[in-house]
């Protein structure tokens, strides 16, 4: 008798036992006699797991604390929804605030950013609309250096005024004449027409998303507008900006026209 009961409290205890393991699924990375790694202990980013269930040796295990944390970004990435700056130093972290960018953050001068834009019409136009306002300021220093990127990747069609008439087009045959980046209409033209040209080309255009990196491409649109301002006389520097009131110069105000539009609704996309 006293056999049968002990029997039974072993089984009890035994079933016991393996209860308390807890099949994985959903957010739950379950619990195992022995973790095998049949199971991947993946955890989601601020929320409680019963990770430390599954623990091999010490490192490996982490308190609740730690777990509910917001986890870093990796390095090198930008998360959805901000942008890459080029600046170090005080200026990033003015930049990070949000100083001279909304959603700002630092990242190495070729950080990459997200583009959700699609090579159709439709995203050239969307971008266009989204796409409003240049992430940096208007410097001298960032002038400067978009000067060389544009007459090497740009000015060799577009020309090194912006009129369209560059080298290849007047030396070789070039089967369409490029666009003359000074005329009215890329005057008034939103910021995404610029920056989505450079993502995906059109028609006979390349791409130069592999040429030029996030920043550049912002310091690059900034040069274009700089040629635009001084073929009509305007000012467009760190210091003011009579071209356009949606681009800030870095010490200045911009206090000029607003293009076609406003800043909210960049202008209506060409006819074709
Ligand atoms: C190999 C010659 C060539 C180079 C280099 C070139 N482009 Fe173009 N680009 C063209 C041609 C041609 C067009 C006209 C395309 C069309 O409308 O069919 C054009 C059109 C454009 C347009 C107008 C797009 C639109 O929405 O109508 C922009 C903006 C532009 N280029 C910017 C740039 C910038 C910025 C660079 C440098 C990163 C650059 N291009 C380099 C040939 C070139």
């Amino acid at each position: 008798m006293k056999y049968v009961l002990w029997a039974i409290v072993g089984i009890i205890m035994f079933a016991w036992l393996f209860s308390l393991c807890s099949p994985a699924g959903g957010l739950k990375t379950g619990h195992e006699y022995m973790p095998d790694m049949v199971h991947p202990v993946s955890y989601e980013a601020n929320l409680y797991s019963a990770y430390e269930w599954n623990h091999w040796d010490k490192e490996s295990v982490k308190s609740k604390a730690e777990l509910s944390r917001p986890r870093s970004g990796v390095e090198g990435t930008v998360p959805r929804g901000m942008t890459a700056v080029y600046y170090t130093g005080s200026e990033a972290i003015s930049a990070i605030r949000g100083g001279n960018a909304v959603n700002a953050i630092a990242a190495p001068v070729n950080g990459h950013a997200p583009f959700y834009y699609q090579n159709t019409e439709a995203d050239r136009y969307a971008a266009e609309r989204d796409m409003v306002n240049n992430p940096f300021p208007i410097t001298k220093e960032g002038l400067d250096r978009a000067k060389p990127l544009y007459d090497i990747y740009c000015g060799i069609c577009h020309g090194k005024d912006g009129k369209g008439e560059g080298d290849l087009i007047k030396t070789e045959k070039y089967p369409a004449a490029p666009k003359n980046l000074l005329a009215e209409d890329m005057v008034a033209a939103g910021n995404g027409r610029f920056y989505f040209a450079m993502m995906y080309g059109k028609n006979v255009m390349g791409g130069y998303s592999d040429k030029l990196s996030y920043e550049e491409r912002w310091q690059v649109i900034h040069y274009i507008r700089s040629m635009q301002a001084a073929d009509k006389q305007l000012e467009y520097s760190e210091k003011a900006n009579t071209l356009s009131n949606v681009e800030k110069p870095a010490n200045g105000t911009a206090s000029g026209p607003a293009r076609a539009g406003n800043t909210v609704q960049p202008p209506a996309p060409p006819a074709n």
